[in-house]
């Protein structure tokens, strides 16, 4: 694997604009037709569920993402951008495709390519040219080797499919952005002209990182086995700092500011969800079992998510008394604060084990659509209030941070919050008689006394026994 740096010999300055469909018209999807319409390549994106493709055809964007509705529209303006709903009339010249489908999780932990090898069916089907499939979705090592012998099975005679590999690492919420700056753009394939031409798709100064397929494959899921570490260590110091009776917040701080740990994703919360990281280190798990190469590391990650996760039910549980018919108000159900997305949110997962023990639940999120089953949905966080015992923040949404605790106080029965997400300011909610519970903050529950040896060598001081 070689890191090429963004420069003129290795990247173009201005690669040739192309052809190119784009299958799958979801996070990962819109925002790379949308980008790559922007970058000037003539796109067509196929999208196969009929509400979100009318939502498209409209004008709209059926997605919450910053920057994502003006590029699409500058691209249907600009002619440059067009949806379809089936594959045949997408491809319509291209010379790429980029798969863009759902690898939904499995009980096993292995992802479901089922949605992937029929999307490149259909386009080996109706290929009737060379084409280069891109697999931006998330696959287990060796994928893209078993999807290009389903093409060659599938294509018509004379006709030469080429699969590449290149993960997509943007972050919800900041997907255009991502997107078109990216940290590095990831290229697995065995033949020169195929890198070449796929890390052009991409904004010229991207820097590229050339492997071969699977180790392409595994470079998306080893760094989100990575983070999701990252996320599960600063949940096991924030439990230690709630024995400790310090702030977690401060600890990760200092740790982070090492330039070889990083900052990023050392915040402690009610354990890591959404689409990619629950799924990416049970794939990485499921991959390591399948290779007979343990991966202890993912597997503590992933204990340790799980303890964040009921970890927070059980502490409102300890500070309310009983769960059982108290109220409590959920603030956040997306997975995390600036997006939509409620797949495996931690938010959502609460609800369901406080309703799972009698509590009656409400809910609001900023951005999320209504979550059938999901407590009762409030329009404002105001009045997702009324009448609570207790309030649980899930994300940290700047709505949140700016809540009003007097506001809070005078609608709401209990005095609890439960501040899972680390933003409400501890001593505004503190004076106007809320107690605020929190992950890290030093548990006004207090977990054990600390009796640690050299803090009692420190009180003890001079009469530490000679010898
Ligand atoms: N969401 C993220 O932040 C993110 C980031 C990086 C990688 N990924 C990976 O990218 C992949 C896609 O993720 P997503 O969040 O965009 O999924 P998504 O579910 O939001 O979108 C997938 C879209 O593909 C469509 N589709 C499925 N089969 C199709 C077909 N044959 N023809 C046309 N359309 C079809 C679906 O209707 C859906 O709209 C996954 O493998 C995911 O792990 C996601």
């Amino acid at each position: 694997m070689t890191t090429t740096p963004p420069s003129p010999a290795a990247v173009p300055a201005a690669p040739p604009t192309r052809r190119v469909c784009v299958v799958g018209a979801g996070y990962v999807g819109l925002t790379a037709a949308a980008c790559l319409a922007h970058l000037g390549h003539r796109v067509r994106c196929v999208e196969a569920d009929p509400s979100r493709l009318a939502v498209l055809r409209t004008g709209g964007v059926p997605i919450h993402e910053p920057g994502l509705a003006e590029l699409v529209s500058q691209g249907l303006a600009g002619g440059r951008l067009s949806f379809a709903s089936e594959v045949a009339p997408g491809l319509d010249g291209a010379e790429v495709v980029l798969l863009c489908v759902g690898t939904p999780p499995q009980p096993s932990g292995e992802p479901d390519l089922s949605s992937l090898a029929r999307a490149a069916r259909q386009v080996a089907r109706a290929a009737t040219r060379d084409l280069v499939l891109v697999v931006k979705s998330t696959v287990p090592p060796g994928s893209c080797e078993a999807l290009e012998l389903v093409c060659a099975d599938e294509a018509p005679p004379g006709v030469r499919l080429r699969v590449a590999s290149s993960p997509e690492f943007l972050r919800e919420s900041r997907a255009v952005e991502d997107f078109l700056a990216p940290d590095r753009v990831v290229v697995g394939a065995e033949d020169d002209e195929v890198v070449e031409l796929v890390a052009g798709l991409y904004p010229p100064a991207s820097p590229v990182v050339r492997c071969d397929r699977r180790g392409a494959e595994l470079v998306k899921y080893a760094a989100n086995t990575f983070l999701a570490v990252k996320v599960s260590f600063a949940n096991e110091v924030a439990r230690l700092c709630d024995a400790l009776g310090t702030d977690a917040a401060t600890v990760l701080a200092g740790v982070g500011a090492d330039h070889r740990v990083g900052p990023a994703f050392l915040r402690p919360g009610p354990g890591y969800g959404g689409s990619c990281l629950p799924k990416d280190v049970a794939g990485f798990i499921a991959l390591g079992g399948s290779l007979g190469a343990p991966t202890p590391l993912a597997t503590a990650a992933q204990d340790q998510n799980e303890m964040a996760r009921t970890g927070v039910a059980t502490r409102l549980e300890l500070a309310l008394g009983s769960l059982a018919g108290r109220r409590v108000a959920v603030l956040g159900l997306a997975f995390k604060a600036g997006t939509d997305d409620t797949r495996d949110a931690p938010g959502l997962h609460l609800v369901e084990l406080l309703e799972g023990v009698g509590a009656e639940v409400s809910t609001y999120d900023p951005l999320a659509a209504p979550v059938r089953g999901a407590g009762r949905r409030a329009s404002t966080a105001a009045e997702a209030l009324v009448g609570a015992d207790a309030v649980v923040v899930t994300t940290p949404a700047e709505e949140f941070a700016s809540l009003d605790p007097r506001g809070a106080a005078a609608v709401m029965e209990g005095a609890v919050a439960f501040d899972a997400a680390g933003v409400l300011d501890l001593a505004s909610w503190t004076a106007a008689g809320f107690t605020v519970y929190g992950i890290g903050r030093g548990a006004p529950l207090g977990f054990h006394p600390v009796v640690w040896p050299p803090l009692q060598w420190t009180n003890v001081g001079a009469t530490v026994p000679a010898g």
